[in-house]
């Protein structure tokens, strides 16, 4: 990783990535997909590699001062990263997050001591990102890592997590499936493994009711973490062969099932990014290795849909 663990209370950043790739046997479709773990990360999601990667570089360059006030916005997952992150290295952070990012990422945000600002969802990323740029301009002591449009994001993933994928499949990756929030993780990985494997295969996850990539206005999903309303400039210019659509009906249904058949302890886009690494399993040759992420992991959404009306969950024996 892009960073140095100079000393016990930055230790943790060394656990970061490195993640398992773990093959998942569907024996009702008769297929196998590889799920990456990123839901081991020590925040639990794939956010913390992008967290360590921008504050360190930006500390390593000199723009992190003992006053900075790092700000960004996010869909929560960035957010409790980010404060982890901020924390070790020993500044503020404050937090700009829709209205109805779960509960449990508020509190996860406040539990590394960061501040958290809330806006109205249905005004999209772009409200919170014009929320942070006006912080900067009236504040000299804030740094903004830019997550949705900074090179670092997505050069990570090339540099790291593509890498990986690479030598845990021995180079034999045939198709590669993931939703976007910032686009980080599709843009790195689409294009660290086209450097090795030219002729792989990248496909879009993108919530039904969200499907911008096709065309579509974005409505109200309960795929947490990815579509947002907004295009990501980390998108632009990303050669993706293909969209999935995926509803959240099915994403949920494939979230419980990944707990119930696997014993995956994962959040909603993990079961969405599934159901449509899937249908791409099923689309090429029999064999083919279908990589996807498991972005993060389920604790953090006990207060929303997934865990509503769970079968059995109230049941009491006297
Ligand atoms: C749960 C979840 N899934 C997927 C993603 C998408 O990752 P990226 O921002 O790299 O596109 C995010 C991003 O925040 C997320 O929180």
């Amino acid at each position: 990783m892009p960073f140095t663990t100079d000393g016990d209370r930055h230790a943790i950043l060394g656990l970061i990535g490195n993640t398992p790739l773990v093959p998942l046997f569907f024996p009702e479709e008769g297929l196998t997909i590889h799920g990456k773990a990123e839901f081991l990360n020590p925040t639990g999601s794939i956010k913390d590699r992008m967290a360590a990667c921008i504050l360190c570089d930006a500390r390593d360059r000199g723009l992190l001062h003992d006053d900075s006030i790092i700000v960004e916005c996010t869909s929560g997952n960035s957010g409790i990263a980010l404060a982890m992150v901020g924390a070790v290295l020993g500044h503020r952070v404050r937090i700009l997050m829709s209205d109805t990012a779960s509960v449990e990422r508020r509190h996860l945000i406040g539990h590394f001591g960061a501040e958290l600002v809330l806006f109205r969802a249905d005004r999209g990323y772009a409200t919170g990102i014009e929320m942070t740029e006006r912080m900067a301009a009236d504040d000299p002591r804030v740094f903004l890592p830019r997550q949705f449009a900074n090179p670092l994001n997505a050069e990570d993933h090339r540099l790291h997590t593509a890498r990986e994928i690479l030598e845990q499949t021995a180079g034999t990756v045939d198709a590669f499936v993931s939703g976007y929030g910032t686009g980080g993780t599709l843009n790195g990985v689409a294009r660290g493994l086209r450097e090795a494997r030219p002729g792989v295969r990248i496909v879009a996850m993108e919530p039904a009711e969200a499907a911008m990539l096709q065309g579509e206005a974005p409505c109200c999903h309960s795929i947490e973490g990815v579509a947002g309303g907004y295009m990501p400039p980390l998108l632009e210019g990303v050669s993706i062969d293909a969209a999935e659509k995926v509803s959240s009906v099915d994403a949920l249904a494939m979230t419980r099932r990944l707990a119930r058949e696997h014993g995956l302890l994962v959040g909603t886009s993990s079961g969405a990014n599934v159901v449509a690494a899937l249908r791409v399993a099923r689309s090429l040759p029999a064999g083919s290795r279908v990589v996807t992420i498991l972005c993060d992991g389920a604790e953090r959404y006990f207060s929303t849909r997934l865990f509503a009306n769970e079968p059995g969950a109230h049941r009491v024996t006297r």
